[in-house]
């Protein structure tokens, strides 16, 4: 089950269930709820800003506490489901961060450097038998020069030169996150890995900021999207599409919502979490995705299904010669 964040839903369900009422509850949402309203009046009624409540309202869809009319008016449908105490931390704060419009931060109270090797072993465990499939299925077209942008671990980097042995990569991310990548490398190599770390290297940037232009022929931009809101996305987005050469890939991975934004159910709740942990991050819609890329003259040329990651948005695109 590795597409992200499957296993929190596999394991926590009645958590994230609770959470949610309790917010419904805390918010004065359910009574709010009692007529058809449509978000952008929801969002005023109870005072909280319409782009942290919308994953709320869908993932209550996705429970069948409420539902939407052909207006795209929301109400309650059925029993209002209990509030059930919920421990003050994490997603049972979600009223609260929707109620003064501020994230959490995921590292509160923790040693940010531990919690951040925590979070990044677990993503390249949750990874690994994705990034193993994915780069069986690109190493025909042998990539040489990889930009791993935003690569964490570089789990999915390593897959790919690991695939192919002339393979170097860049990766891209804040300064933390690569001296966690680099101990991660030096482990791979020590485990036998074909010179992993010797193939790497480790630049600290903004994603946001100029990357430098035409050098990388294959670009991994896997699990960054949802962390930042639209003009991020885009800036982002367009600082990859620049560092390719002319006729270079890039491979777009993330979680994603279906067109009628009813599923998949582990990116309703991922939707969620974004909305209680980022200023404006977001699950997006697979054609926003996809339209990101489009709108910089990328072609998309598969949508591609992995195995071990059903879930998982994968974008093939390249770059006009
Ligand atoms: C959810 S992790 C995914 C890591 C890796 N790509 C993977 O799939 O396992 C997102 C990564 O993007 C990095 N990131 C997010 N915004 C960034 C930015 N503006 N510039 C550089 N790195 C960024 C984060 O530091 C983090 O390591």
């Amino acid at each position: 089950m590795p597409d992200l964040f499957a296993e929190v839903v596999h394991t926590s369900r009645a958590y994230l269930r609770d959470s949610l009422s309790h917010a419904g509850h805390a918010l004065g949402l359910w009574h709010a709820l009692a007529d058809p309203v449509p978000l952008p009046q929801l969002a005023e009624r109870v005072h909280v800003s319409p782009q942290r409540l919308r994953p709320v309202l869908e993932a209550m869809r996705c429970q069948g506490w409420v539902e939407t009319d052909e207006c795209d008016a929301w109400q309650v449908v059925g029993a209002i489901p209990d509030d059930t105490t919920v421990i003050k931390l994490g997603w049972g704060l979600l009223g609260e961060v929707l109620h003064d419009d501020i994230p959490l931060d995921p590292f509160t109270g923790l040693e940010v450097r531990d919690a951040k090797l925590a979070w990044h072993i677990y993503q390249a465990r949750v990874h690994a038998d994705p990034a193993v499939e994915l780069a069986s299925a690109l190493k025909t077209q042998q990539p040489l020069r990889i930009l791993d942008a935003g690569g964490g671990s570089g789990v999915w980097s390593s897959a790919l030169m690991r695939a192919c042995p002339e393979a170097t990569t860049t990766i891209i991310d804040d300064a933390d996150t690569l001296a966690i990548a680099a101990a991660l490398l030096d482990q791979a190599d020590a485990a036998g890995a074909p010179g992993l770390r010797a193939r790497t290297l480790l630049h600290a940037a903004d994603l946001r900021q100029e990357l430098g232009v035409g050098g990388f022929d294959l670009v991994l931009l896997a699990h960054v999207l949802h962390l930042l809101g639209p003009s991020d996305a885009a800036a982002v987005v367009g600082t990859c599409v620049r560092a390719l050469r002319p006729g270079g890939r890039m491979v777009m991975i993330d979680l994603a919502l279906d067109a009628n934004r009813r599923g998949p159910e582990t990116a309703l709740w991922f939707a969620v979490d974004m909305a209680i942990y980022t200023p404006a991050g977001r699950v997006y819609e697979e054609r926003e995705l996809q339209q990101l890329l489009e709108d910089r003259s990328m072609e998309v040329i598969q949508n591609m299904t992995l195995t071990s990651a059903p879930e998982t948005c994968v974008l093939l695109a390249q770059r006009p010669a």
